[in-house]
């Protein structure tokens, strides 16, 4: 079975976590795709799909929303698991980070067998009048590829069990 892994990102630090799900999964034998989620014609050809989105506002970054509004059909047929990335601190670390509504809601749509929250990215440097204020006060690398590389496991642990 192949998994698609879609992201949705403005400046790059989720296109990276998805990657990392991609490599993760690849490592422990699962096919996997991964691409931004706007590129995404078709589901046809993928087992399972991993979807990835920036916060920005509160809210998952559009082409994630757009994405699942566009392959409800196909997502809700599929083991589906959701990711967000935002958070400038520990707190998604320290866990128990609900999703944002719109995205619990997107989640309810399509029957995401998991959601969670990773932390973000913010260039200290990053231009922009909101990017560059927050930056000040929280800019730098707040993600934690081992909880990453640790969530991937368990949907691979979880495909394992749907595909026997
Ligand atoms: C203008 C702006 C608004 C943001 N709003 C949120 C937010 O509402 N919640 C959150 O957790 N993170 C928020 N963030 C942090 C981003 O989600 C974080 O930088 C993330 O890693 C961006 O992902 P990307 O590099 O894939 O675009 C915001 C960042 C900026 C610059």
């Amino acid at each position: 079975m192949k998994v698609l892994v879609a992201y949705a990102s403005e400046r790059g630090g989720t296109a990276e976590i998805a990657e990392w799900v991609g490599a993760e999964l690849l490592r422990t034998g699962v096919d996997a795709e991964v691409s931004p989620a706007r590129d995404v014609t078709t589901l046809d050809g993928f087992g399972a799909v991993v979807l990835g989105g920036a916060l920005y506002a509160g809210r998952w970054h559009r082409e994630a929303r757009h994405f699942v509004r566009h392959h409800a059909g196909a997502l809700a047929e599929r083991p589906v698991w959701l990711f967000s990335s935002g958070p400038l601190d520990r707190s998604a670390d320290e866990g128990g980070l609900d999703p944002v509504p719109g995205v619990a809601k997107l989640a309810r749509r399509v029957g995401a067998r998991g959601h969670t929250t990773f932390g973000g990215r913010l260039d200290p440097g990053a231009r922009g009048f909101l990017a560059s204020r927050i930056a000040k006060r929280a800019g730098g690398d707040h993600r934690d590829r081992d909880r990453v590389r640790a969530w991937t496991d368990g949907i691979a642990a979880d495909l394992r069990a749907v595909s026997a």
